[in-house]
């Protein structure tokens, strides 16, 4: 399992706490965010990963960034990406059984750390319900 992660400046805590908890579990993750709080545009982040996650370069994405609606609006441009923003745990399981988003987006800065690692645990392991949840699922990109 590789999971790409990328992140502006509000996500660098964040993102270096969830690389460790990650490589814990044994997952190689490769990093597509900035590394420093100096201030720049999830737009630079966001498509880079969504390109290696289309490409299967990485199986699956992390993203974050303030609101987390940047990078999602971002992501959600690119043809075979499902980016889904969740803020809690129950959020993060659904994510994964109704849309399957194969990019998971959360908001740095209105959710405690321990919540971020909750929320990816559980999309990574809850499974995808598929039934009508994959025919919904085939109508998004029209
Ligand atoms: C950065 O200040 C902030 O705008 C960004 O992290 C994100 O919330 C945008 O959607």
């Amino acid at each position: 399992m590789k999971i790409g992660i990328c992140n502006d400046h509000a996500g660098v805590e964040y993102k270096n706490g969830l690389v460790k908890h990650l490589q814990g579990k044994g997952i190689e993750v490769v990093n597509f965010g900035t590394d420093t709080p100096d201030s720049m545009d999830y737009a630079d982040v966001a498509h880079p990963l969504a390109e290696a996650v289309v490409a299967g370069r990485v199986d699956l994405g992390i993203a974050l960034c303030g609101t987390g609606n940047g990078m999602a609006l971002c992501l959600n441009h690119h043809s075979g990406i499902r980016a889904g923003l969740a803020w809690s745990e129950e959020v993060g399981r659904l994510v994964k059984a109704h849309n399957n988003a194969n990019v998971l987006v959360m908001p740095a800065r209105f959710i405690p750390y321990e919540e971020a690692e909750k929320i990816v645990d559980k999309w990574l392991s809850e499974p995808f319900e598929g039934g009508r949840h994959q025919r919904r699922i085939d109508k998004i990109e029209g």
